[in-house]
């Protein structure tokens, strides 16, 4: 597969006129970053991101969905801040928290800016992980900073904070993960969704060749297939879904080059797996390939 991309015109020149992005250079992506299922995927994220819209990357763990925001970080040439949200997810690990500090041999109270603060002031990227696994009612205080307004009063300080030009926001969700919560309407309502699936076939191989520290063709072949197999139990609901993530089939891949592949596949994907019959399914599947 082409490891670069030749964006459409009117995308380069959207960039152009709207973002910090080298829109001269037309090969944006590059060994060690994102590979999308379709060109289409990584079309529209640009685009939305391009626009100055927030984008939420919804897809099942190891799917790449944090190298994903990366890789347009850096595409867009911006450094990004990033928040992981938990229930115990507060104001002060979005906005930032006030200290004592010491000048001139006075203590004063000094505020030290949060992910959202430091992002909006100086104009880069903001991700927020995991959004889905935040207190419904901690997210609603940046409902602001993620319409048009592009602001927010920063409770602590009574600060209103008005994003600088090329500030922009990545969330990822993990749907029907353990712990996680619906995200709430209003809160979708601001982002344009990217469905992130596990990738396959030539996209999957490239990845593979690429990143880990398989090299025989013949191997690689054996595991994109695993994977394919994989995906469609999961498909059929005889696996869960993690069963099929990427992130564990790469450690496979790299296991498999000093271990036999059939434990490699049982360290790095089927023990992982809650039930037995989940895990010997997995083992069959090995079995059957290698
Ligand atoms: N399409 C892909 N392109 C590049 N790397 C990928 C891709 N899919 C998975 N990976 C690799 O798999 C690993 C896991 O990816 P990443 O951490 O981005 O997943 P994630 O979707 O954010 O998972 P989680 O929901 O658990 O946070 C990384 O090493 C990443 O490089
Ligand atoms: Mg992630």
């Amino acid at each position: 597969m082409n490891n670069t991309y030749q964006l459409p015109q009117p995308i380069a020149e959207l960039l152009a006129s709207s973002k910090n992005v080298d829109a001269k250079q037309p090969e944006l992506i590059r060994q060690g970053g994102y590979v999308p299922p379709s060109m289409d995927l990584m079309i529209d994220a640009i685009t939305a991101l391009a626009m100055g819209k927030n984008l939420l990357l919804k897809g099942p763990t190891g799917a790449g969905k944090t190298k994903f925001a990366e890789t347009l970080s850096n595409m867009f040439h911006q450094p990004m801040y990033s928040v992981n949200c938990s229930v115990d997810l507060d104001a002060e690990s979005l906005m930032g928290f006030k200290t004592l500090a010491y000048h001139d041999n006075k203590q004063v109270i000094e505020f030290v800016p949060g992910p959202v603060t430091n992002a909006m002031n100086t104009g880069t990227f903001l991700y927020i992980d995991e959004i889905n696994m935040a207190k419904p009612e901690t997210l609603p205080l940046i409902n602001g900073v993620l319409d048009y307004r592009r602001t927010v009063t920063n409770p602590f300080t009574n600060e209103i904070i008005t994003a600088k030009k090329g500030f922009n926001v990545i969330a990822a969700i993990n749907e029907g993960y353990i712990g996680t919560v619906p995200l709430n309407e209003a809160l979708k309502n601001r982002f344009i969704i990217i469905d992130v699936p596990y990738i396959e076939g030539e996209q999957l191989r490239h990845l593979i060749a690429s990143t880990t520290r398989l090299k025989d063709n013949h191997t690689i072949e054996l595991f994109v297939q695993l994977s394919a197999d994989l995906i469609a139990a999961v498909g059929q609901g005889k696996l869960s879904e993690d069963a099929a993530s990427i992130r564990a089939l790469l450690d496979a891949c790299d296991l498999s080059t000093i271990l036999p592949p059939k434990r490699a596949i049982q360290r790095a994907i089927a023990a992982k797996l809650e039930e037995v019959r989940e895990r010997e399914f997995v083992q069959n599947i090995a079995d059957t390939l290698f």
